[in-house]
């Protein structure tokens, strides 16, 4: 068993998470590898598989969360034959039957996706979020996302009419309302379920690089400093970088040693003093090998 630390494992994930102590994980928060997408680069699965191959490593994932954790996967499903796959759907249906809360879903849009044309879509400037817990009930600490108001408030806060001094009950009787001078005297407000980041894949030597604003949204909603964080799918190390910046423990797993290698790199290169502690001089991180690159 793998004591719970700062540490990149290498291997496969769902050997690595065996390894793994139950409910000792605070967030999981990865981007697996999509289906067929990347075989040149890291290994794809068939998407008439995906749902087989994803559904035991979901039920380590389930067992190690915490009751009060979440878990956000980053995943899109991809075009085949011309129309999009069902496989993230059927996703989601079969991890509901594995006792997982299909939460909510969140929106990443890249907002500098690349220009193109293609003669039945437009180009995909979106990927899916989908956030997963096992509770009703779970940590969620929604003042740390919060962000300006902008303009909005100087122009629409200005001239209050009566409607916005009183409660305004919704006209189609949902139960909802809104009190607008709730407003006055506030600088943030929360955001939305989509979450506005480019991309950033040029420069991490991984093809499939998220954003560290990406994992860092998510772990400063979901965790507090010193909660644990895990990244399945660790890749370049993105995860591990936002939970050094954010004051997380991050236990990250990957097949491939070049990514390690990597991932290792980077967090050296964004956090030197990260490595060497405070912690009488000891690496934070670890590099563990369990077994041979498949
Ligand atoms: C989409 S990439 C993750 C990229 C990562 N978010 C980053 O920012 O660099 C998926 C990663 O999963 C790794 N991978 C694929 N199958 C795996 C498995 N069974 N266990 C562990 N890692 C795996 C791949 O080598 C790849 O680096």
């Amino acid at each position: 068993m793998f004591e719970i630390r700062n540490q990149m494992l290498q291997g496969d994930c769902l050997d690595v998470l065996s390894q793994l102590p139950d409910a000792s994980i605070d967030l999981i928060v990865t981007s697996p590898p999509y289906a067929d997408q990347r075989k040149h680069t890291y290994g794809g699965i068939h998407a008439d598989a995906y749902v087989d191959w994803f559904l035991p490593i979901a039920a380590q994932l389930k067992r190690v969360l915490k009751p009060t954790g979440s878990f956000v996967l980053n995943i899109k499903e991809r075009v085949v034959d011309g129309e999009r796959h069902t496989y993230v759907l059927e996703l989601i249906i079969a991890m509901r039957k594995q006792g997982w809360r299909w939460t909510e879903e969140y929106v990443w849009h890249k907002r500098n996706c690349y220009p193109g044309k293609w003669p039945n879509r437009f180009r995909d400037a979106w990927e899916r979020c989908l956030h997963f817990t096992l509770e009703k009930q779970f940590a969620m600490y929604q003042d740390e996302v919060r962000v300006p108001m902008g303009d909005w408030k100087n122009s629409r806060l200005r001239n209050l009419s009566e409607t916005d001094l009183q409660r305004d009950n919704s006209r189609v009787q949902s139960g909802f309302g809104k009190k607008i001078a709730n407003w006055l005297g506030r600088d943030l407000a929360y955001p939305t379920n989509v979450v506005h980041l480019a991309t950033e894949c040029g420069n991490q030597k991984h093809s499939a690089a998220f954003p560290v604003e990406l994992p860092s949204w998510f772990i400063r909603l979901f965790t507090q400093p010193g909660d644990v964080v895990l990244d399945p799918f660790l890749g370049s190390g993105t995860t591990s970088i936002a939970c050094a910046n954010l004051d997380r423990v991050c236990v990250g797993i990957e097949k491939q040693s070049e990514y390690i290698e990597i991932a290792k790199n980077r967090l050296q290169a964004a956090s030197p003093l990260n490595l060497f502690t405070m912690r009488e001089n000891q690496y934070l991180y670890e590099i563990v090998p369990i077994q041979g690159e498949k």
